[in-house]
């Protein structure tokens, strides 16, 4: 009589036992990975030497990003503003809050406010902030709501894959150039149809290949 199942077959429950063994050991590599400090990068949010408030001062007062970080549009870095940028303000306004000491000191000449870095890529990757808000990519797609955060935390990844995926897909992201600091602007009629117009009127096409990110 024919056999209504193949031989190995009768090997199946062993292969799903080692399957799920080997699928264990893998959860706690991904575990591990994924957990160790350096990998700690959803919602990281180190203490700063002075609690400046971006929900305060982006989602209540309405400041734009570019009055503090001022490289976005011409540089690499974007820049965290010196002391003399908060002193335009707090020279009048909460002038002797001791939490704003710090900053009282370094713009008379004091040391630098040491700001503790949120967001880091390895010295390997290339990265330019003005390549990617000139193109049209807004600070919410890579930073989050920062208008909502009383204190910055990491929302992406900056992996590779992360970086790739927008690069094979831009339309998904691409807006206005004006509209590149709104953390709650909504594409018309929606970000596909819209996104691939500008993608196309602009002849936008990210790199793929290695030596753009790793020169
Ligand atoms: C009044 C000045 C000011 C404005 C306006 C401002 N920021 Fe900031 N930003 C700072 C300061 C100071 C820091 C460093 C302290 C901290 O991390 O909170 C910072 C930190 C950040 C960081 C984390 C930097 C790191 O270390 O990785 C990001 C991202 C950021 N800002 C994005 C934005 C975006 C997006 C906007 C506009 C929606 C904005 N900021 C508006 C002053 C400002
Ligand atoms: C456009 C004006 C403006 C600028 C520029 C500005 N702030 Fe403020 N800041 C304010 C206002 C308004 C308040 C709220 C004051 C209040 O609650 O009475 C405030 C409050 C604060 C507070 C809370 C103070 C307290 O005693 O509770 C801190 C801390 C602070 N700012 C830090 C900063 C830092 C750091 C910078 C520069 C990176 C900065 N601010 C730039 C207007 C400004
Ligand atoms: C395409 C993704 C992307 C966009 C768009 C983007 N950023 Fe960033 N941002 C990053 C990455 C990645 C880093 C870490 C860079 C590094 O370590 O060299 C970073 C770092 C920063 C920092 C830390 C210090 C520095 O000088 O680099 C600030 C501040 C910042 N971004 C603000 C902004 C603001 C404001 C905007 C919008 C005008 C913006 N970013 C748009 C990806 C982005
Ligand atoms: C949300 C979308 C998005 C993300 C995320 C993103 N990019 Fe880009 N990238 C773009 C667009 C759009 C361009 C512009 C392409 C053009 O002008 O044709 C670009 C261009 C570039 C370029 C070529 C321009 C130059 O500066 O030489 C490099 C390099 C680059 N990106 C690196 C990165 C790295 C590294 C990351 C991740 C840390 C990243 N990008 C994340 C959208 C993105
Ligand atoms: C769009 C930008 C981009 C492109 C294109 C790109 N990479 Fe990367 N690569 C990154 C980023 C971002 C990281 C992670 C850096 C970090 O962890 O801080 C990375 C990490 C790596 C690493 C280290 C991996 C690890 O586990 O630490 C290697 C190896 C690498 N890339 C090789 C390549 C090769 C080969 C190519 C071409 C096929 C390539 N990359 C293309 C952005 C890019």
């Amino acid at each position: 009589m024919a056999q209504l199942f193949p031989k190995w077959t009768n090997k199946t429950p062993r292969m799903v036992a080692s399957f799920f063994g080997v699928g264990a050991v893998g959860a706690t590599l991904v575990v591990w990975k994924f957990f160790a400090p350096g990998f700690l990068w959803a919602g990281y949010r180190p203490q700063q030497p002075v609690p400046y408030s971006h929900l305060l001062h982006v989602g209540q007062l309405g400041l734009d990003c570019r009055y503090c970080h001022t490289g976005v549009e011409r540089g690499a870095k974007a820049a965290v503003p010196p002391a003399a940028t908060c002193m335009n303000c707090h020279r009048t306004i909460r002038a002797d809050s001791p939490l704003l000491a710090p900053i009282r000191e370094a713009a008379a000449g004091g040391k630098a406010v040491e700001w503790v870095k949120v967001h880091g890529l390895a010295d390997y990757v290339y990265f330019d902030h003005s390549r990617h808000v000139n193109a049209g990519i807004g600070c919410v797609s890579c930073h989050g709501r920062i208008d909502q955060m009383e204190v910055v935390r990491q929302v992406a990844p900056l992996s590779m894959f992360w970086c790739l995926d927008c690069h094979r897909a831009p339309e998904n992201h691409l807006r206005p150039r004006e509209h590149v600091t709104s953390m709650d602007w909504k594409a018309e009629p929606d970000q596909r149809t819209l996104g691939l117009r500008l993608k196309q009127e602009r002849g936008i096409n990210p790199p793929q290949h290695c030596s753009a990110c790793h020169r």
